[in-house]
């Protein structure tokens, strides 16, 4: 039975960068309470749709592959915060990156996507499906937010980034992982206005609400994910000193502490990234590891722990082995086309528009 190993990854942050003092000038909240409750400082906002960041992420990973989208067999798009709902992401990515004819499937497991998707994908490529995927984290999550709401409007931003996948006889990829998901606590973290349960009440498309309980969030995310290592390194028989990096779901600081804690596995083999991007879901996972790689944290053959929860609640963790090798074979010139207004323009504007509509 192949491996699936990891042989590329690409990233893709819009430029526009919302700091915590924008939210300040229109939300009661202070850039204090913000960083020491949660360890963010900024997010960015996204001036195109998520598929547009979801391309330049998947050309700049298939280029640090080596390969192009002929090449691919499979696309699996993580995310929540689609563009369409039919059809779906992933169809959309095809024709973009040149892999017409390939199996394209989206997963929804909120900030999760992008880790079950690599399960998905990874034994896809075990049981012989396919050679090759390409797994997408991304999402744009400004337009769905309650920019009236401090609760909510201060923890997340947008983003994206992908890896390529690839069938090989070498002790690579994801070595063992455990999902779960706590069902009976979906109603603490729901956006109510995104769906069908929506569609002819009367409620504006984006005109969101959140539900959302952040402690409850906060002692949920801690012990799945808590449990979720515990259990995974367990199966594996290595303890916390045999793991070389920690690229945790970015949310909250202090939830990625009380879970390094847990783990048993000291900060300065955990990989942060939420003070500069806040929670951007399904795309925090695959950002940090991209981030990690480009600072030379990922050592060839580094054994990598990856926990995450989300929505619903989803929560999960995978030990992944690294390849030999942590450098691109080449690089894409993708980009984005620039912003042509501030993020704090743009928040204003969705703000108002929301306003003008429930007027
Ligand atoms: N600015 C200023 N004050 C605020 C803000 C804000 N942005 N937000 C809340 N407050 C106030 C509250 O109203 C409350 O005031 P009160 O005491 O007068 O009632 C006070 O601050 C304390 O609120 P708490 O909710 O108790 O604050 P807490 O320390 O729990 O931090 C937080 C809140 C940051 C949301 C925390 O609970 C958390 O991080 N939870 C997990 C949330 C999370 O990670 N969500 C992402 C999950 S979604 C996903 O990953 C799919």
């Amino acid at each position: 039975m192949p491996n699936a190993g990891i042989t590329g990854w690409g990233r893709c942050l819009p430029p526009a960068a919302l700091t915590n003092a924008d939210i300040a000038t229109f939300l009661d909240t202070t850039d204090d309470w913000i960083t020491s409750r949660t360890g963010i400082r900024e997010r960015r906002i996204s001036h195109v749709l998520l598929q547009d960041m979801a391309e330049v992420a998947a050309k700049r990973a298939l280029a640090c592959a080596g390969l192009t989208g002929r090449d691919i067999d499979l696309i699996v798009f993580g995310s929540t915060t689609h563009d369409d709902q039919c059809p779906n992401m992933a169809s959309g990515l095809q024709a973009r990156i040149g892999a017409e004819g390939c199996a394209a499937m989206d997963v929804n497991t909120a900030c999760t996507s992008f880790l079950y998707g690599l399960s998905t994908a990874t034994a896809m490529i075990r049981s012989g499906v396919v050679r090759s995927a390409l797994v997408i984290g991304g999402e744009r999550i400004a337009p769905y937010m309650d920019w009236n709401d401090r609760n909510v409007a201060v923890l997340f931003g947008d983003g994206a980034a992908a890896v390529v996948l690839q069938a090989t006889e070498r002790d690579e990829g994801v070595q063992l992982e455990k999902l779960g998901c706590y069902g009976d606590a979906r109603e603490i973290l729901r956006i109510r206005g995104i769906g069908g349960a929506y569609v002819h009440q009367g409620r504006l498309l984006g005109a969101t609400e959140w539900q959302f309980e952040g402690q409850e969030i906060f002692k949920k995310a801690v012990n799945g994910m808590g449990s979720a290592c515990e259990d995974v390194l367990r199966r594996a028989g290595i303890g916390p000193d045999d793991i070389d990096l920690v690229i945790p779901h970015q949310a909250n600081l202090r939830i990625i502490e009380f879970v390094a804690k847990r783990a048993g596995v000291p900060m300065e083999r955990v990989f942060v990234n939420v003070q500069r991007y806040g929670n951007m879901s399904a795309a925090t996972v695959p950002v940090a590891l991209c981030e990690a790689l480009e600072q030379g944290l990922v050592k060839p053959g580094a054994k990598l722990l990856m926990p995450a929860f989300g929505g619903g609640l989803t929560f999960c963790a995978h030990l992944v082995r690294f390849g030999e090798r942590v450098t691109p074979i080449a690089t894409s010139d993708a980009e984005l086309p620039p912003a042509t207004h501030s993020a704090l323009e743009m928040v204003l504007a969705w703000r108002a528009a929301k306003g003008a509509a429930l007027a």
